[in-house]
């Protein structure tokens, strides 16, 4: 290094005309908190952003190590002249974590940096949760088929044929449930990288509901439900992802059904208006609160009333707004407590045979 660059440590090797950055500007600009304190602890300067995250209107003149006791600081390392420490305070209405490091400078006392991690703990900890909830998940289908496929290899032979067909469909709902759990995964996966793709092409939306009720009739009927379907003619051909509008069919009558009670209908209608058609998916189930309507889509959430008593991961309508998105699509939900829920989404319209020709 030359003496030059060792004299500007603001300057960057690849820019030597860059001016050298004025210390106290960049004291003053950090986002991190800066503190010093002398010898005995006390706090004799600080940065905006160490009265941003301490949140304290008197800092200097106060002791460091104080301030750490009332949050409740844990040692992460303690080597000689460097501490790093991880803390929690009180912020708003949750609690805040912070990390800090203090380094000793000798007879100058003690620098203190201290980050707000708040945003970076709290994605850890729903990332745990999530996987938490991904392992129960998989559990009950997986302890099902393993159940079943005990019971078959000990009595097959001699077993009724209902209780064989039973078992069987037993069998076909676990599977077809860990698929479902696995294909929502991947595509959360590929909508968060950015990665998540459609092919439209002129389709029918009567074979794509054909192709979700393989997966969902299994559900409907272990709840005596009945799916009632009524599909306007002139609105069955879209210009969309046969796969994935059925999965977005499956998705919702999932939903309709996991959340509605035993022995209710299901509907799923179509028209066509403006272009689009029109699909939506009713139940009779205890419908969604105004204020969690909005957050529906969202990754992860679930509505309060029904986490413990249904599982699921939260995917689903996320998923279901980015597959009718990427068609050009809208997707709404009308729902109140006790008054059902209905989901709306639209696809663009096959038009003209000329256009179904261009798009094959
Ligand atoms: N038809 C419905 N009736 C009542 N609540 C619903 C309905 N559809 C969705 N919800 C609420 O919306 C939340 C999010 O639904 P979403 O389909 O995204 O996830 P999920 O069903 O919880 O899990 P999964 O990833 O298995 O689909 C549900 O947890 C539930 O609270
Ligand atoms: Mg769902």
């Amino acid at each position: 290094m030359s003496n030059e660059r060792r004299r500007s440590p603001g300057r960057r090797a690849a820019d030597a005309t860059l001016a050298p950055i004025d210390v106290e500007d960049a004291f003053v600009a950090l986002t991190d908190g800066i503190l010093l304190s002398d010898r005995r602890g006390k706090i004799l300067s600080a940065n905006p952003a160490a009265f941003r995250i301490l949140g304290e209107t008197k800092l200097v003149g106060r002791s460091f190590e104080e301030l750490l006791l009332v949050s409740g600081a844990t040692m992460v390392q303690d080597e000689e002249g460097h501490r790093v420490r991880r803390a929690w305070f009180p912020r708003d209405d949750r609690m805040g974590v912070l990390d800090m490091v203090s380094i000793a400078l000798g007879d100058r006392g003690t620098l203190h940096t201290v980050r707000d991690v708040t945003a970076q703990a709290e994605l850890l900890r729903l990332k745990e949760d999530f996987l938490l909830q991904v392992a129960h998940e998989l559990r009950t289908p997986i302890a099902a088929l393993s159940a079943s496929l005990d019971l078959l290899l000990e009595d097959a032979l001699s077993m009724p044929r209902d209780e064989l067909g039973s078992m069987v469909s037993t069998l076909r709902r676990s599977a077809l449930r860990l698929e479902h759990l696995v294909e929502n995964l991947l595509d959360a996966g590929s909508i968060e990288a950015g990665t998540f793709q459609v092919r439209a092409i002129p389709a029918s939306v009567r074979v794509s509901l054909q192709e979700a009720l393989v997966f969902v009739q299994p559900l409907l009927d272990s709840k005596h439900q009945h799916l009632e379907s009524d599909l306007h003619s002139d609105s069955d051909r879209v210009l969309a992802d046969p796969r994935r509008t059925g999965q977005v069919l499956s998705n919702l009558i999932a939903n309709a059904s996991r959340y509605s009670p035993e022995a209710t209908t299901i509907a799923v209608t179509s028209v066509t208006r403006g272009g689009f058609v029109h699909v939506t998916v009713s139940d009779a189930g205890p419908g969604i609160p105004q204020d969690e309507q909005t957050r529906l889509f969202q990754r992860f959430f679930r509505s309060r009333e029904v986490r413990d008593q249904a599982g699921g991961l939260g995917l689903g309508l996320t998923i279901c707004r980015a597959i009718v998105q990427a068609h050009g699509g809208e997707i709404s939900i009308d729902s109140a407590p006790g008054r059902g829920t209905s989901v709306h989404f639209t696809l663009p319209k096959a038009r003209h045979l000329t256009e179904e020709a261009g798009a094959q």
